[in-house]
């Protein structure tokens, strides 16, 4: 009885989702050009390769983010569900692509992308051991034509200039099926109180120029089609960062093109 649901639910997936041999196939003949910001803001920390082998080290990662990468972490993977067909946006430093590939199972499939070819050496080498993922160079803007269950983009918001943020928020919404749904983790503006309110300004200010954009707004507000999401949004550590779902209407839902609908959590 359940090998036949599990053949039915396959036949039924099949139009939106290629079979892994078809997802082996290269997207892309040629390899996009790295985007200038990245270039010019983040070559010390993605683009050389004495970076790669300095930052991505559990101490680092998780010092960044002020001891909450496990947290965070494990509240995106626990968006995903066994089977699910996942979108990584891009690369990441840490274990968030073999938390997600464990988290999916054999039987999903994990997708992840970077705009930059050495991240993509980086992260095949990191997931080896996992045969349900692919990791490949694309730009989260361009991802693909394929259809996702839902799709991740952990930390890269922020990182990226208005323009590219919504280009996107509207390229992983488009991304997923019907029901699927997007997970952004990134940062938010902390509360008034936060002790870590002016270090963080500093921060931003030195080393991370397109935050300001992400912080004084909703993520929701990049999406050209927002009401044909739901959304939900909790904050974390004071305020400082932010898991924001936003979760496909089914069509009959989307088409009256209402006021989208969001519930906002504090997670503090
Ligand atoms: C996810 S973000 C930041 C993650 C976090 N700071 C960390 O610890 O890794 C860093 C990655 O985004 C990639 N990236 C930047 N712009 C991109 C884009 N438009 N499409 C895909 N990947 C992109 C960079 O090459 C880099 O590998």
């Amino acid at each position: 009885m359940e090998a036949r649901h599990e053949v039915q639910r396959r036949q039924i997936r099949k139009p939106d989702h290629p079979t892994l041999p078809e997802l082996a196939e290269p997207l892309h003949a040629e390899v996009p050009p790295l985007p200038a910001y990245l270039v010019d803001t983040y070559s010390w920390a993605y683009l050389r390769p004495r970076s790669l082998r300095l930052l991505d080290r559990h101490l680092v990662v998780n010092g960044i983010l002020w001891g909450n990468y496990h947290a965070l972490v494990r509240a995106a993977c626990r968006e995903f569900a066994k089977g699910d067909h996942v979108l990584q946006a891009a690369s990441v430093y840490g274990n968030l692509s073999s938390r997600l590939a464990t988290r999916i199972g054999a039987d999903g499939f994990l997708d992840v992308i970077d705009v930059a070819p050495v991240q993509v050496a980086h992260c095949r080498r990191k997931l080896a051991g996992h045969d349900n993922v692919r990791v490949r160079v694309a730009d989260a803007a361009i991802p693909g034509k394929f259809q996702y269950d839902a799709a991740c983009c952990f930390f890269l918001l922020h990182e990226v200039p208005d323009a590219q943020k919504r280009q996107i928020v509207n390229a992983l919404l488009a991304a997923v099926r019907p029901g699927g749904k997007v997970v952004f983790v990134d940062y938010h503006r902390p509360v008034r109180w936060h002790p870590l309110r002016p270090v963080m300004a500093a921060v931003f200010r030195w080393l991370e120029p397109y935050a300001a954009g992400l912080v004084s707004r909703s993520i929701m507000e990049f999406a050209d089609r927002a009401q044909d999401f739901h959304w939900r949004k909790e904050t974390r550590f004071g305020g400082l960062y932010q898991m924001v779902v936003a979760q496909a209407r089914r069509c009959e839902l989307a088409v009256g093109g209402g006021m989208a609908q969001s519930g906002i959590v504090r997670a503090t």
